[in-house]
């Protein structure tokens, strides 16, 4: 008996200690002359080794792709979920000094009114004579943390503890008011003419490996939480685009906003979950993903910086349970990133990096872009125009657009000026 409880002991021991060692041992790469050469899938060829031809055929190849990504990649969203009916509980007009409306906006996700739900902080700019393009995505820290405006409730779901942002018991305080200001120029942003939406990822998801059982996956599984997911079943990445397009639903139905208008923005793991919302939601007319790296705009077969590996090792819960096949296998997996890019098309999209974001891939990131531009150029789209990295904090592209940006991991006021650009570029009323 003892023997095998030691037994037993031992291996769970090596189990254990294996997994927890193989994190920091996940052989890591960040020099450029040590990348392998590397084979992408073509997204102009169906798996059974048909050619797209043109655009028409694209819609078909654009639906396999799609199933592959839930198959394998970020899961499936389950059937049946409902389309809540949201209520503006707030609504002040002279907010942000005159210069917005601002309106907070409840949104239940699930049939129980006090199950998950989003509360969406909305600024809509008092200059506009007609109805505004709007940006929307998903803050980091709670709603309060994007502005000094005080008519910002605190958030009401679980917090990441960070001492910088003065969180230390998971929960919302009024120091840590305004502490992710410098991610969003709102004051800027409806100077130029747009909305802003934004809502707390923590309303759909806590961001831990258990945080689903006390958030929208949990509350939405049959098993509650004692629930097994099937390995194509959504993970947080999925739940977090799913909440996305709830908050588009409310989008395109206030008159303030033109729907037809409307970019979805986000960055780092949020710029994955904006690009995954974009994929599968067209509702959203452009799409900006942030320094999104691994499992967002880089390729996953380039072996430089975060991998699959690594990242379904630190972050468990945000992909499908299938993705951490592909952990040593990358190859094997049946897509690639330029793809997930290329499901925007012929909408504008936007990829961004910076220059000392070498965990995100900067070149990978370009690249995920630059082997999309074969499907724009089916609806005579122009892509990226350039063969290759543009020099630092030079934009480039036509459909696709592209920067590298000085500096480090963030999201800052250089990228919302090249993005407001982009827009005011591709965003314009049709006909006009
Ligand atoms: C980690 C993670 C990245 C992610 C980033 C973020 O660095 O490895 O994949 O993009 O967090 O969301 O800030």
């Amino acid at each position: 008996m003892i023997s095998r409880f030691l037994r037993t002991g031992t291996a769970l021991l090596l189990v254990l200690g294996w997994k927890a060692l193989a994190v920091d041992k996940i052989p890591i790469n960040e020099d450029e002359s040590k990348v392998p050469p590397y084979t992408l899938p073509d997204p102009l060829v169906f798996t059974d080794g048909r050619p797209v031809k043109d655009a028409a055929a694209w819609q078909q190849r654009r639906a396999e792709i799609l199933e592959l990504y839930r198959t394998h990649v970020y899961g499936r969203t389950p059937k049946g979920l409902p389309r809540k009916k949201a209520t503006v509980t707030s609504e002040d007009h002279n907010a942000l000094g005159g210069l917005a409306t601002r309106k907070l906006i409840h949104v239940p996700l699930l049939w129980n009114d006090k199950g998950p739900a989003l509360d969406i902080l909305l600024y809509l700019p008092n200059a506009a004579k007609q109805p505004v393009p709007a940006f929307v995505g998903y803050n980091f820290n709670g709603n309060h943390a994007v502005t000094t405006d005080p008519g910002v409730p605190l958030a009401r779901s679980w917090i990441e503890n960070r001492r910088e942002n003065f969180i230390t018991n998971n929960v919302a305080n009024e120091q840590s008011r305004g502490c992710e200001a410098s991610a969003w120029p709102i004051e800027h942003i409806l100077a130029r003419g747009y909305a802003v939406a934004t809502i707390y990822y923590g309303d759909v998801e806590a961001d831990f490996a258990e945080g689903w059982k006390q958030s929208l996956r949990g509350a939405a599984a049959k098993g509650g939480t004692n629930h097994v997911f099937a390995p194509d079943e959504w993970g947080a990445i999925g739940a977090w685009s799913w909440g996305l397009s709830r908050a588009m639903d409310y989008l395109e139905t206030d008159s303030a906003v033109d729907g037809k208008r409307v970019a979805v923005i986000g960055h780092s793991r949020l710029g994955k979950t904006s690009l995954w919302a974009g994929a599968q939601d067209e509702r959203f007319a452009l799409v900006i993903a942030n320094e999104s790296g691994e499992g967002g705009a880089a390729l996953a077969r380039r072996w430089f910086g975060e991998t699959v590996w690594r990242i379904n090792a630190s972050f468990p819960h945000w992909f499908c349970g299938r993705f951490k096949d592909y952990n040593e296998n990358v190859p094997a997996l049946p897509v690639d990133q330029h793809e997930l890019i290329a499901l925007m098309a012929p909408r504008p999209v936007y990829v961004a990096s910076a220059e000392d974001d070498k965990w995100a891939d900067p070149r990978g990131e370009f690249l995920g872009a630059k082997h999309a531009e074969p499907v724009y150029a089916l609806f005579g789209k122009f892509g990226l125009g350039v063969a290759d990295m543009p020099a630092v904090n030079t934009p480039v592209g036509g459909t696709i657009g592209y920067h590298i940006r000085t500096g480090k991991h963030a999201l800052t006021a250089y990228d919302w000026d090249q993005y407001m650009s982009f827009a005011d570029r591709h965003l314009t009323k049709a006909g006009q």
